[in-house]
């Protein structure tokens, strides 16, 4: 692992010594006491950032995510079951406007059967993750999570399908599923307008996610690092609404261009920036659920192991089947698209021990939220246990 250039924690702490700009060094500290900051603050946090402030950041975000996890590593398996969109994000690959996009739909079975797999495997959160599409009803996508629900009793499910109206949720909460992911990708209007067609809004985006936390799902939110536009005043205004929204997760990675969409010529953002705001959302956020994600393992081999040194705590490897996975394609040279989901799974066990992490088997809710009596909190068990 020469590559990673991350350190530990069993690394001394930083001395603040070098180019540690002593101003921005106390913002540091006084973020990781639980002080707000200020968006002009947050904005010279970012815009000042140095090897060096990034390294003691990366310290303190470490520590303080080690405080409410520790070591352990959450483990969320992905089964992508449709790449079907009716919408036309200008930066994603399965938008309807692609026809390039080899579009498939996985049917209950095959659902249930990635569940099975990944269940064995250790797995006890799924994310059902898709595009926009209409043929998953309301009701087919209920009746999928109460399947799940009836086959693993004791595992979360996550559903990551786009905006609906509060009274789907609401169906889709009673079926079971008691997590949603839907980034708000950006949280300023004129940015989002930029990114999304006319039909989408930043208004209707945070009204699905206010309605999503109203009905007792755990949430997670977040943005596309340099995405085409983006300010560090953008990221200052993104920081503090995650702040002020108290989500229980928070995915960021970087914009990485798919050469079928408007955006497919842009720059893809930076690890460096992205690893940053990881820290940084780990001290505004300290006991939020933080995945180092896939988009961060395509831009840099190590990308994942060096999100975990900044502070996430969650991986999200990929349990849809291997002959789906390439038509999955948000952006350009996606990794584990070749891979089984046990392969996946083995990788990562390996790449986290190196790192002294451990994936472990549970359903990895976020500290301190409220559980439904239903469900007890597993004991922690490492993978390799199994
Ligand atoms: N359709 C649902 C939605 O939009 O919330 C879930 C699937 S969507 C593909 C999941 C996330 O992928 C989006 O929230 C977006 O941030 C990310 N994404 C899409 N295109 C991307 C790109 N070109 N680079 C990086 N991330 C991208
Ligand atoms: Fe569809 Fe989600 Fe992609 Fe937008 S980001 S086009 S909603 S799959
Ligand atoms: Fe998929 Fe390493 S995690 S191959």
């Amino acid at each position: 692992m020469s590559h990673l250039s991350l350190k530990n924690d069993n690394d001394p702490k930083p001395s603040l010594t070098g180019d540690l700009d002593p101003g921005l060094s106390a913002l540091i500290d006084r973020l990781a006491q639980g002080e707000a900051l200020s968006g002009p603050e947050l904005i010279n946090l970012i815009d000042g950032r140095t090897p060096a402030l990034a390294e003691r950041l990366f310290h303190l975000a470490r520590e303080k995510r080690n405080l409410y996890y520790g070591r352990s590593v959450y483990a969320r398996g992905l089964i992508e079951f449709t790449n079907y969109c009716r919408n036309d994000c200008y930066y994603c690959g399965l938008r309807a406007s692609n026809a390039k996009a080899d579009r498939y739909r996985l049917t209950t079975e095959d659902v249930l059967n990635c569940c099975q797999t990944g269940y064995d495997l250790g797995f006890r959160t799924f994310v059902l993750q898709g595009g926009e599409d209409p043929y998953y009803t309301p009701e087919r996508v209920a009746a999928i999570v109460q399947a799940i629900r009836q086959k693993h009793p004791d595992s979360a499910i996550t559903l990551s399908i786009g905006e609906k109206p509060k009274e789907v949720y609401q169906l889709w909460r009673e079926a079971g599923a008691e997590r949603y992911l839907l980034r708000h990708e950006t949280y300023d209007s004129d940015h989002y307008a930029s990114l999304h067609p006319p039909q989408m809004s930043r208004e209707n985006r945070l009204r699905c996610l206010n309605d999503l936390k109203s009905l007792g799902y755990q949430v997670g939110l977040g943005f596309m690092v340099q995405s085409p536009g983006q300010t560090t005043a953008h990221l200052a205004e993104d920081l503090l609404f995650i702040r002020d929204f108290e989500p229980q997760m928070v995915g960021i990675g970087p914009f990485i261009p798919q050469k079928d969409t408007p955006l497919g010529q842009e720059k893809a953002g930076s690890l460096e920036l992205t690893l940053y705001l990881l820290a940084l959302i780990r001290l505004i956020a300290p006991r939020v659920l933080l995945p180092a994600t896939t988009a961060l393992g395509t831009i840099d081999p190590f990308g994942r192991e060096k999100g975990l040194l900044a502070g996430a705590n969650v991986v999200m490897p990929n349990l849809s089947p291997r002959e789906v996975r390439a038509k999955y394609l948000l952006y350009d040279n996606k990794i584990c698209v070749g891979e089984e989901a046990a392969e996946c799974r083995y990788c990562l066990d390996k790449r986290l021990s190196k790192i002294g992490h451990q994936l472990v088997v549970h359903r990895g809710d976020c500290v301190g939220f409220p559980l439904t009596a239903a469900v007890a909190p597993p004991i922690p068990m490492a993978f390799s246990s199994l």
